[in-house]
């Protein structure tokens, strides 16, 4: 629910602005109020008539409309809302962002706050994959605006690929996300997931089975109760949730540096399948074929993310917890390991080809901690998430679980 929280809807001037109308009509229903901004451009696909009506509000449209000064600031008008959500967020308005531009209500607006932010892109593919708007994704990311979406299909000018605007129930749960109060509300959690990838020349690299599915779902679930969650993946087969700080690497040494970078934090879940070894021979050119026969790899030791972190003298995380992927003698294996990485937890869980485990949909998990191992039932990634998330929040609020 959204009682009592006030989202200013800032609506840019693209096809996708009929969709927010639907957006105001789902946040009021959830009990919302919407201060609706319109730019000029989006006057020309929607009418301030109608979106004042479904708003109940009055439409701001103008910087310099002396009226609205008098009655309402635009420092006070924008950080007067609990959210700005950017719906549709055109590649002209995220530009104006990402570039610090003010010349206009909406943009003047967003420069003028403290307020987080989320944006719903939209525009035509090729304008998303732009680098420029690459770029300006990027920096608006690295100053910690929210995203949701934008979805990939067919786009109202004829061409298909990533560019729809989110519907309106995917942006209401993102903004719900970003604005519900719960047990992890300001508290950071980095979560790492995924394979990563060791190059063996610019073509090839050693990977594993990893999807990606249950690391994700535990930054879902955590981001759920409100954390604010950093999230570290490697080249997984699923996609990022919304309303994570996403950050994506491709080796095991990336992967470290990032989460360096993301220090400190409460806690860190580390559910990433990362490489133990990475090719030290690794060739900056492919690698032919020659008579000499088969090349020989030389391999050099990862960095272990895990074991540093919860072996760092200064700030450590208050709770450390590991994944341990194990083939047998499950419960043995991963006591050994959490003495060894000595982190606080360890979700381990038997990845043997005949369980479906690693790339599945499932997950059947023991908990290691000091209290012993706790075996938890065969249930779905997402539900060992949510129960995991709970744990965690129980345990940095100090409560019993
Ligand atoms: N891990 C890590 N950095 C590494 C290797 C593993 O942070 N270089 C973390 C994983 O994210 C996981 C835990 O350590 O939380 C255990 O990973 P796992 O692959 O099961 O253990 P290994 O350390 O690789 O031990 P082994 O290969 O002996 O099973």
């Amino acid at each position: 629910m959204l009682s009592s929280k006030r989202i200013l809807l800032i609506i840019g001037g693209g096809i996708a602005a009929y969709k927010s109308l639907d957006l105001i009509r789902r946040l009021r229903e959830r009990g919302a109020a919407v201060t609706p901004v319109l730019t000029r451009a989006a006057e020309e696909f929607v009418t301030p008539l109608s979106v004042s009506a479904l708003a109940g509000e009055k439409v701001y449209r103008d910087l310099f409309d002396l009226t609205d000064e008098a009655e309402m600031g635009h420092i006070q008008l924008s950080r007067a809302a609990d959210l700005i959500v950017v719906a549709p967020a055109t590649a002209d308005l995220m530009g104006k962002m990402a570039g610090g531009l003010a010349n206009d209500l909406a943009s003047t607006l967003l420069m003028a706050t403290d307020t987080p932010v989320l944006c719903a892109p939209a525009m035509n593919v090729r304008m998303w994959n732009h680098p420029a708007t690459r770029r300006n994704h990027a920096q608006l990311a690295d100053d910690g605006v929210r995203f949701v979406g934008p979805n990939e299909g067919d786009m109202a000018c004829g061409e298909y690929g990533p560019g729809r605007m989110s519907e309106p129930l995917e942006i209401v749960a993102a903004i719900e996300t970003q604005v519900s109060d719960g047990p992890l509300t300001g508290r950071r959690i980095l979560v790492t997931s995924g394979p990563t990838h060791e190059p063996i020349d610019p073509v090839r690299y050693i990977a594993n089975r990893s999807s990606g599915a249950q690391g994700t779902a535990v930054a879902r679930a955590l981001s759920g109760l409100g954390a604010d969650v950093t999230f570290i993946t490697g080249p997984a087969d699923v996609p990022p949730p919304d309303g994570v700080d996403v950050v994506r690497v491709e080796t095991a040494q990336q992967m470290s540096d990032a989460v360096d970078a993301a220090l400190p934090v409460d806690a860190g879940v580390f559910a990433a399948a990362v490489a133990d070894w990475r090719v030290s021979s690794a060739s900056d050119k492919k690698l032919k074929k020659s008579r000499d026969g088969v090349p020989a790899l030389e391999f050099a030791e990862n960095p272990d993310i895990l074991k540093r972190v919860a072996h760092l003298e200064n700030g450590r995380p208050a709770l450390v917890v590991g994944f341990a992927a194990e083939t047998d003698n499950v419960i043995e294996h991963a006591k050994a390991k959490r003495a060894r990485k000595g982190c606080d937890w360890i979700v381990a869980n038997d990845v043997s080809p005949a369980t479906g485990i690693m790339g599945g949909s499932e997950n059947a998990v023991v908990l290691i901690s000091d209290d012993g191992a706790e075996e938890w039932p065969r249930m779905g990634k997402d539900q060992v998430a949510g129960r995991l998330a709970e744990k965690i929040a129980n345990a940095l609020t100090g409560q019993n679980p």
